[in-house]
């Protein structure tokens, strides 16, 4: 066919779906349904822009289905073949590499994170909540690393002139589906945040386009503002949620920091940009010191698990209600809808993984506690093993923070060549140096008070013999049980912060942080600190997941630790962890020589919930088999793919080895699945 032969066809054709489309959009619903719900219901409100307005009418549902038939499917595919929606997901500062590598990419720092989308790693992350929101395929949306703004265009301005030829504009756009609206951008100004959201929100109204260095990254917003005029809120209400409409609308939200934007924006849009970094990436550093930021991706849920509820489903999709009724359809019809609850996984964990503040943190550290007398050997063996972060504390009926000073140095002062190639180093390689190695220490509970706090503090310092400390937490936020004997303690978590404040101010401490805290304590925390906690360790282990503080840390910037990984929370003398038959079947499928054979060997002090104790019980075959990774690794390999870091604790030498064996090998997407169904 001869090109304009060609064009004139395709046109004819793009003008018969449009106004096909156009009749037939009012799509019926019946009874229970999106609509009859009120679901998503909001863009048919009073003061509600051009493209709302859209009634269904139930009256005229069998006739129109019928008529319209397999149009229908052949139109709304040729409509589908036009939309697309542009997300220009680039660098706008030249220099992204070099703030990467400065760790600028985390997420207190938000100008340059919000500079550096493409190099910060949040594209992936960002183009799939595009995606889901929108029901697009993998073709409709296009992602470029384009700089500046996406123009807003027609796909086919012969179409749009059609569309609204007869009628007006706004009436002509708000009959038509999404994939119409997509290819007419421009005549619907589908790209233009509707004046009542931008004025509301104190944001720029108009165009997307961003002469003042504000811009919306995709080209659907007004669209978007348009049909949810409360979405950007929700944004600035929810950023867990909603993060993403905040990074990739920012001028429709009136979300730009400085000039161009309301006010009120930008303090939201520094909180959206901390929130889209650390629910996106992680940046750190790998096993060989490489900088990196590790990217989560999404785990779609086990299809068994999640079900359409209704027999209307497939109906209601064809009519686009995943995207008009995005609420109702959610819960009703999600797995048509492709939005079945999705986890998060890090296939690539980080060796060391940076702080909010900066400061790198290994991702494996050894673990101090319930090692008694022991614990001077078994340090000095897990820094010859290569650990490069030690787990310790003041709490003397767990730890013995003495000896874990001693051993720190007696290896520090061994001659260079002999620490250096115990650690596996090859000839050459530097000596290992303090500051080589992370080492944590808390406070106990019954010291907390501000000045107290100072004092103890010292104590620290003394025993690890070292003019600082790398992370300092505090070890719990109140005295529970029996942990301070039945004395109250000078003060609160409160005051004892402020001297952590104090301590981190004046340089001996690298980090600060907090432990066994419930999400109330950490908002209480976040609503007082004037330093922000870095991390937050508390137990998680694969049958305890601690799903609402990994959130909550994510959303915060807060970096998670997990204790106990390896199952000693339980009493009565078992440990389900080391004892899972499902870890152990996926240890024995991911097929690869263990570096231990041996089964653990009980090790703690009896009883459980405490530190360092029990956990062996049990657990004999937790050790690898012939070709497999043993129920320890896979469990603390389980969790550095969600992304958090693990202490492992040994008093054998060669499972202290084996725990720091996880980089090299990893758990596939069903393997992470089957371990989030424990
Ligand atoms: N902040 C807090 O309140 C808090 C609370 C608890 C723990 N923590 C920290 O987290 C660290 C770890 O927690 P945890 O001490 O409760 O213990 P854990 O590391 O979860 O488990 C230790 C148990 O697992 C066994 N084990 C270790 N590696 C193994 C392997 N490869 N195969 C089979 N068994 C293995 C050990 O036996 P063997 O010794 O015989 O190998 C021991 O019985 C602590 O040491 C401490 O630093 C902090």
């Amino acid at each position: 066919m001869r090109p304009v032969a060609l064009l004139q066809t395709l046109l004819l054709g793009a003008l018969v779906l449009v106004a096909v489309v156009s009749l037939n959009y009012s799509l019926p619903h019946a009874g229970r349904g999106p609509a009859a719900a009120g679901a998503g219901s909001s863009s048919a409100g009073a003061g509600t822009p051009h493209l709302a307005g859209r009634k269904l009418g139930a009256q005229r549902e069998s006739h129109q289905h019928a008529a319209a038939g397999k149009e229908r499917a052949a139109t709304e595919a040729a409509a589908d073949a036009v939309l697309t929606v542009h997300l220009h997901c680039g660098d706008q500062a030249t220099d992204c590499k070099l703030r990467r590598h400065r760790g600028m990419c985390s997420m207190n720092l938000t100008h340059d994170f919000d500079s550096c989308l493409a190099t910060c790693g949040v594209c992936p992350a960002l183009a799939l909540a595009l995606r889901a929101s929108m029901n697009l395929t993998a073709a409709q949306l296009l992602v470029t690393p384009a700089r500046g703004p996406p123009a807003c265009a027609d796909a086919n301005a012969g179409v749009c002139a059609a569309l609204v030829a007869d009628t007006d504009t706004g009436s002509a756009c708000a009959a038509s589906p999404p994939a119409v609206l997509g290819a007419c951008k421009a005549t619907c100004k589908a790209c233009q945040a509707p004046a009542s959201v931008a004025g509301e929100l104190g944001g720029a109204s108009g165009s997307s386009s961003g002469e003042d260095g504000c811009f919306d990254a995709a080209d659907m917003c007004g669209w978007w503002a348009a049909r949810e005029p409360r979405i950007c809120e929700r944004a600035a209400a929810s950023m867990q949620r909603w993060w993403w409409v905040a990074v990739a609308c920012r001028r429709t939200c009136g979300l730009c920091g400085g000039d161009g934007a309301g006010a009120g924006g930008a303090a939201a849009a520094g909180a959206a940009l901390r929130v889209a970094a650390s629910y996106g990436v992680q940046v750190g550093e790998d096993v060989d010191g490489t900088p990196r930021v590790a990217a989560y991706e999404a785990l779609p849920a086990d299809p068994a698990s999640c079900k359409d509820r209704e027999a209307k489903c497939a109906e209601w999709v064809a009519a686009g209600e995943c995207v008009k009724n995005a609420g109702f359809m959610a819960a009703s019809c999600a797995a048509s809808c492709g939005a079945c609850p999705v986890a998060l996984n890090l296939p690539r964990p980080l060796a060391k993984v940076r702080l909010n503040n900066g400061v790198l943190m290994p991702t494996v550290g050894y673990g101090c506690a319930g090692l008694g007398e022991s614990a001077g050997d078994t340090v000095q063996w897990a820094l010859e093993a290569g650990y490069r972060h030690l787990d310790s504390a003041q709490a003397r009926e767990w730890y013995r923070e003495d000896l874990v000073g001693r051993a720190l140095n007696r290896f520090l002062e061994a001659a260079p060549a002999a620490n250096a190639s115990a650690a596996g180093a090859g000839a050459g390689a530097k000596s290992v140096r303090r500051e080589d190695v992370f080492v944590t220490s808390k406070l106990h509970p019954r010291h907390l008070g501000y000045e107290v706090t100072l004092r103890q503090f010292n104590e620290t310092l003394k025993d690890l013999r070292s003019g600082y400390v790398d992370l300092f937490l505090l070890h719990y936020p109140e005295c529970w049980g029996d942990l301070c004997g039945g004395v109250a303690p000078a003060g609160t978590f409160l005051d004892s912060w402020r001297a952590l404040e104090a301590v981190y101010q004046a340089g001996l401490a690298r980090a600060i942080g907090i432990s066994n805290f419930a999400p109330h304590h950490v908002t209480q925390l976040l609503a007082k600190a004037v330093v922000r906690p870095a991390v937050l360790q508390v137990h998680v282990d694969p049958l305890d997941h601690a799903d609402a503080l990994q959130l909550l840390c994510r959303s915060q910037s807060i970096t998670l630790t997990a204790y106990s990984t390896l199952g000693t929370q339980y009493g009565g003398g078992k440990n389900p962890v080391l004892t899972s038959p499902v870890l152990a079947a996926i240890g024995k499928e991911l097929g690869e020589a263990a570096a231990g054979q041996a089964g653990p060997a009980g090790g703690g002090e009896g009883g459980s919930g405490g530190e360092g104790r029990g956990g062996g019980d049990g657990a004999a075959g937790a050790g690898a088999g012939a070709g497999g990774r043993g129920v320890a690794q896979v469990a603390l390999r389980w969790a550095l793919q969600q992304g958090l870091v693990v202490l492992p604790r040994s008093s054998n030498r060669g499972r202290i080895a084996q725990n720091l064996q996880l980089y090299d090998w990893s758990l596939t997407p069903d393997q992470m699945r089957r371990i989030e169904a424990l």
